[in-house]
């Protein structure tokens, strides 16, 4: 379905919505995730959490969301963290040069091209305003980061402009005392935030967003040396270096040197493992392979995986190469120890990293989840039954003759081992539509019948097929269902 489609399911089904809407001045960039949204969400990290950070004995943490300004500086996002923009001389209305460039000439320029480039490109195919027509002035950098004040000094702080910086900071410590040793994955879920000029399209592009960070620091001279490695070997995944991606397996991409070596490509592996178990169409993936002009100033090698939907590519991950980047600069800057042993080798770890943008993600899973089901005139939300936000509703087929209480007592043995619905109100029809809209994969209806026999119905989210079975085979046919893989 298309982006109008599943914008329309998220503000009707309580999949997320504009923050402070109620409000003439809320600002755009924020919104919120409502009751089937935050389903959604948790059950998409518990996934996470098993398919990345337990299968691969990572460490998880939580810090914090203010961090102070030397963070900043030493990381680089201070002096590199900007985006180019222009601003109109006659209404003063501000632009991001590399979009209304793209949008007006269709000639892409990187973000982090030099500040002339932009200027010559506006110069050259007359590019005004789009608002007022008047003229631009020269391109500026802005940067992106929130600062606040703390106390009542206003101390300069930032809020994180991506979670990872409290796993660099802290990786000497979490070495130290959870006893660490290389490789050793550190992860981290929370929000990030980010001044954006132009936030649009919902949950794609936000100011205030989460992340599902992981950062892995291994030894360099050792990248080749990944015992795992066996276990993704055959994993295909599609890698775009040219014109079109190209699937090849885990193995076929080390080999042809398409990724740089197994360590990385181990990775590239566990995480299409991951995502094809979202649901998301795998072969609608590719690991893009970022030019020097592309990628992140901390990053030596990038690869973004994007996935592609009806308003185009999507990146849903950033996987980059950051070397020594991080630690090397908050060494410097704290003038604290990063090194550590690996064996007899005293060594300044490197670091890959897995970057996940949890909302865009999120979108993504819907968008390619919804379906419309032109035979039964319904929208179908074919989610993974583990990551549906309801798993299943319980209804009753009218309230009156002792129905609702039979309902009732149904619903209080299972509310606390599944995520399941009450409904008595309302067509049965209908009911069952909601339930497919938000994407429960199964419905349990009590009628006369089970008065008579402890028997109830269950149907199907996808196939509308229904079946009657004895109340004391619920739980095991959820439990089968709706499991994590
Ligand atoms: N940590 C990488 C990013 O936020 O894109």
């Amino acid at each position: 379905m298309n982006y109008e489609e599943v914008m329309k399911l998220a503000l009707e089904r309580g999949f997320y919505f504009p923050s402070c809407e109620v409000y003439s001045d809320a600002s755009a960039g924020f919104w919120e995730y409502g009751p089937s949204g935050v389903g959604l969400k948790n059950k998409f990290l518990e996934l996470w959490r098993r398919e990345l950070i337990r299968r691969d004995g990572m460490m998880e943490i939580d810090g914090s969301q203010i961090m102070s300004k030397s963070v900043f500086e030493a990381s680089g996002h201070l002096g590199n963290f900007a985006d180019p923009i222009i601003k109109c001389t006659k209404c003063n209305s501000t632009f991001r040069a590399d979009r209304t460039i793209a949008e007006i000439t269709n000639i892409e320029i990187p973000e982090s091209a030099d500040l002339i480039e932009f200027d010559n490109a506006i110069k050259e195919n007359k590019i005004q305003c789009p608002k007022c027509k008047g003229d631009f002035g020269t391109t500026k950098k802005f940067n992106m980061m929130f600062k606040v004040g703390i106390g009542p000094q206003e101390e300069e702080a930032y809020l994180r402009p991506e979670t990872c910086q409290s796993i660099f900071v802290d990786f000497p410590r979490l070495f130290k005392t959870m006893r660490g040793k290389l490789p050793l994955g550190i992860a981290q879920v929370g929000k990030s935030f980010r001044n954006e000029i132009a936030p649009r399209q919902s949950l794609l592009r936000l100011r205030e967003f989460y992340q599902a960070e992981i950062e892995v620091f291994c030894n360099p001279g050792r990248l080749n040396e990944v015992e795992k490695f066996a276990e993704i070997e055959n994993t295909v995944i599609r890698v775009q270096t040219n014109a079109e991606p190209v699937s090849m397996t885990c193995k076929e991409a080390l080999e042809t040197g398409t990724v740089p070596n197994k360590f990385v490509a181990y990775y590239l592996g566990i995480l299409t493992e991951f995502y094809e178990k979202t649901g998301i169409d795998i072969s609608k993936s590719r690991f893009r392979k970022l030019g020097n002009k592309e990628k992140a100033f901390y990053a030596e090698i990038a690869f973004d995986f994007e996935v592609e939907t009806t308003i185009g590519w999507l990146e849903l991950v950033a996987c980059n190469y950051r070397a020594d980047y991080d630690l090397s600069s908050h060494a410097k800057m704290s003038k604290e120890k990063f090194e550590v042993m690996d064996n007899d080798e005293k060594v300044l770890p490197h670091v890959f990293e897995i970057s996940m943008g949890i909302d865009r993600s999120l979108y993504t899973i819907l968008e390619h989840s919804l379906k419309k089901d032109e035979e039964h005139e319904r929208m179908v939300l074919s989610l993974k039954p583990y990551l549906s936000p309801i798993h299943v509703g319980i209804l009753s087929l009218v309230k009156k003759d002792g129905l609702k209480e039979k309902t009732d007592e149904i619903f209080l043995n299972i509310k606390r081992k599944f995520d399941a619905f009450l409904d008595h109100s309302g067509a049965i029809g209908r009911r069952y539509r909601r339930l497919d809209e938000i994407g429960a994969p199964f419905a349990i209806t009590v009628d006369h019948q089970t008065l008579e026999d402890n028997t109830v119905t269950i149907r199907k989210r996808d196939s509308m097929e229904q079946s009657r079975v004895d109340i004391s085979k619920i739980d095991s046919i959820l439990l089968e269902s709706v499991a994590f893989p």
